[in-house]
């Protein structure tokens, strides 16, 4: 009840009438008027003028199921929304909803983690409220070697949908982070369980910092909010909306050949390394270079000025040569 009086209240200029929402919903009056105080209670302003009937005039910032639904307008993304005050982990619970049947598209979200996880075993700090916590459990039906770049495509999805939200240019730093003004504001842990040849499922854990102010001493030189890049707040439940929708986008282009053939234009334009100086971390051989965009496949060519040298996600970290990018 409470999505479907969001729906109607966001698509209506003006008033509702009680009674046509009583005919809508086939419901009492008070059944209306009680859905109404629900949403009242969780923040949202609803003016209420006898004869005229109900009009939203703002929203709170708030990651409900009813929020998300009543903005969705993806496909297939979302289909099911989990949302929760607390959890480990987002992506852990992805994984758990994917070994309990839930379906391709599933939408994990939550406002805190307490088992946050980061990159290369790392953790990911996870305060209430503070950003956004999400997972997308894909079922895919393609091969496991090529998942991996599953997560750049995620990556151009959060760097088209934060540059759209903000009105300011978040980049891709190779393969995965989305960074503004050389900090980082989003990181994005893809895990997968499969068998030799066949994917069980993908969960694509996203943490986007938006209300930040500020950040812990050792990282606070490369990481950064969408607050403290922007001075200004954001509506959480509809950046998620507009990653998802151009996640299906990316995705669907994506799917035709299994690579990002069609994508590397788009994801070089984006790459906040191209061109750059770059330090490759590798543990053989840290070596230096200069980027000089992605592959296909999603490799990071590295001109070395000896030779070009293509460098796969997950076997390195890339810095740039004076600092993070
Ligand atoms: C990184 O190290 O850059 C990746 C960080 C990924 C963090 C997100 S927050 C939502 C999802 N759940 C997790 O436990 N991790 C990812």
């Amino acid at each position: 009840m409470k999505t479907e009086l969001l729906t109607i209240l966001r698509e209506t200029d003006g008033y509702v009438s009680g009674q046509s929402l009583c005919e809508k919903f086939g419901v009492s009056r008070t059944a209306v008027w009680k859905g109404i105080r629900q949403l009242k209670e969780a923040g949202y302003e609803i003016e209420a003028v006898q004869n005229k009937g109900y009009r939203l005039v703002s929203v709170p910032d708030l990651l409900s199921e009813y929020e998300l639904k009543s903005i969705r307008k993806t496909e297939w993304a979302g289909q099911e929304i989990c949302c929760y005050p607390v959890v480990d982990s987002t992506n852990t619970r992805a994984q758990q909803l994917a070994e309990d049947g839930y379906p391709d598209g599933t939408l994990v979200v939550a406002e805190q983690q307490d088992a946050g996880k980061g990159r290369r075993g790392r953790g990911w700090e996870s305060p209430r409220g503070s950003g956004i916590f999400m997972t997308l459990l894909l079922k895919p039906g393609i091969s496991p070697a090529n998942a991996s770049m599953l997560t750049l495509v995620a990556a151009l999805a959060v760097s088209a949908a934060v540059t759209e939200q903000t009105g300011q240019p978040a980049g891709i730093k190779w393969p995965n982070d989305i960074v503004m003004n050389g900090k980082k504001i989003c990181g994005i842990l893809t895990e997968m369980s499969a068998q030799f040849d066949y994917i069980n499922h993908v969960v694509i854990g996203i943490g986007i910092n938006v209300h930040n102010e500020s950040f812990p001493e050792e990282i606070s030189h490369m990481a950064t909010s969408l607050f403290l890049e922007t001075k200004r707040r954001f509506h959480r439940a509809a950046l998620i909306e507009s990653v998802l929708e151009r996640f299906e986008h990316y995705y669907a282009v994506f799917q035709k050949t299994e690579d990002l053939g069609a994508l590397v234009r788009e994801y070089d334009a984006r790459l906040v390394n191209m061109h750059q100086n770059v330090r490759v971390l590798d543990p053989k051989e840290p070596f230096d270079g200069k980027a000089m965009g992605i592959t296909p496949r999603g490799e990071l060519i590295v001109d070395t000025w000896e030779s070009r040298r293509l460098v796969s996600a997950g076997e390195v970290s890339v810095r740039g040569v004076y600092g993070y990018v």
